[in-house]
């Protein structure tokens, strides 16, 4: 459910006309809802109740700075992957006590800073990140509180790009291989081995795969536990999907209950690192129509946003409904909806059924919360889009368009 609706055939964002923000604000706009944001994190958050639990938002998913303000208000942690990400969440109020630190490749600099700031815990992702994370932390006479990720070889049935439990991903490590490094884990003066980490993918659809690599990881622990380790946490990553066509997800709840039920009596903290179930359905991409064009074998809809603000049509082939912002009640025309880079991979739709559309005109692309603007890029030099947060009737500018200054400013 989220907070985009037409009335009288126009597009809303919350109470406001999307046609009026973008003659406004300008486009490609990306364009969030704060009620949905809520709405998304508190049935997710709610869901495990009955568990001792953290919900650490994923800041990769979408990491304005307004939208993680407005998530640690509501008692959010953060799952960050690099330096960057820390300095974002703990410049939005996040308590470091809230922070875990995922990613295969941390660098020196950015586990010393992780360690300064006092976070819950690094999710070590290989044998020798542990003696570097050992390393650092001895030197500033710090112990850090880690969790191993393990890769539990699990399925999760999503993009190959965005599976990361399998045996071939570079993500973890193998789970036969962990119990020595948990071993090493205890004997390292600087480290506290506090929990088990495992996320094996994202946009999952069914709850078999979270289920089947559960089932491992408690096995695992259960080991864990005759090593005499004391493991407190248990995160589980993120990786619920939502609903960009005709997927059919499991609601949160339903995962809260599978996991309620699986670890009520177990002494553990779990953490879930939910991403694109937060953020995924609470942003929209408005973008103008350049222009038309007929040629032999296809019919094309040029607009102004292009791959560089959302890659996801042309690194995954990832689907988003796009719809008029004004509805006109035209005839539908099968199109490719492409953008201005000089890319023949940069389109957002490829024969999709839209009705026929006119210059200047708007469309907004659904589901662009998460994996939209925090992966956007300068490419063909053409500055980033601007991000506007609604509430109700009133709207932030969560970050002002760039401008070609900015595109030359770190250049001088
Ligand atoms: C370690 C980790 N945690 C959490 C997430 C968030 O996943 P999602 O947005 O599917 O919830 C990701 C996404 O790739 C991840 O790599």
């Amino acid at each position: 459910m989220h907070h985009f609706q037409y009335i009288n055939g126009e597009l809303f964002a919350e109470d406001l006309a999307v046609k009026e923000l973008a003659a406004k604000h300008g486009t490609p706009l990306y364009i969030y809802s704060t009620a949905t944001l809520k709405r998304h994190f508190q049935a997710f958050d709610s869901a495990f109740s009955g568990l001792e639990h953290l919900t650490c938002y994923s800041v990769k998913a979408n990491s304005n700075l307004h939208l993680l303000r407005l998530l640690a208000g509501l008692g959010a942690g953060m799952d960050i992957v690099s330096g960057g990400e820390l300095h974002r969440a703990l410049t939005a109020g996040v308590g470091p006590e809230k922070i875990v630190y995922s990613g295969v490749g941390k660098k020196a600099e950015e586990i010393a800073r992780a360690l300064e700031a006092g976070i819950l815990m690094f999710n070590v992702e290989s044998r020798a990140e542990l003696e570097r994370i050992n390393a650092i932390a001895g030197q500033s006479g710090k112990r850090a509180r880690v969790s191993l990720r393990i890769n539990p070889d699990v399925d999760p049935k999503t993009h190959p790009y965005i599976s990361t439990g399998l045996k071939k991903n570079k993500f973890g490590l193998d789970i036969d291989q962990s119990l020595a490094a948990y071993q090493r884990a205890k004997e390292l003066k600087a480290i506290e081995p506090v929990g088990i980490d495992c996320h094996i993918g994202s946009q999952l659809t069914s709850l078999d795969p979270f289920m089947e690599a559960l089932d491992k990881v408690l096995a695992f622990y259960e080991r864990l536990k005759d090593l005499g380790l004391d493991i407190r946490y248990l995160d589980l990553g993120g990786g619920l999907g939502i609903t960009y066509d005709e997927e059919d997800p499991p609601h949160p709840s339903e995962l809260g209950r599978a996991l309620t039920e699986a670890l009520r009596d177990l002494p553990l903290t779990l953490i879930l690192e939910p991403g694109r179930v937060i953020a995924g359905n609470a942003g929209i991409l408005v973008t103008e129509v350049l222009y038309t064009k007929k040629t032999p074998s296809k019919e094309f809809v040029i607009v102004d946003a292009a791959m560089n603000d959302l890659v996801r049509p042309s690194l995954y082939g990832s689907f988003h409904r796009i719809s008029e912002v004004v509805q006109m009640h035209r005839p539908p025309l099968t199109v490719d909806v492409v953008g201005p880079i000089c890319e023949s991979g940069d389109f957002l739709a490829r024969e999709r059924v839209l009705p026929l559309v006119e210059q200047g005109e708007l469309l907004a692309l659904f589901s662009a919360g998460a994996y939209g603007f925090s992966m956007s890029s300068n490419y063909n030099s053409r500055p980033r889009a601007a991000e506007i947060l609604v509430d109700g009737d009133r709207v932030i500018v969560a970050r002002r368009r760039e401008t070609y200054e900015d595109l030359i400013r770190l250049e001088s």
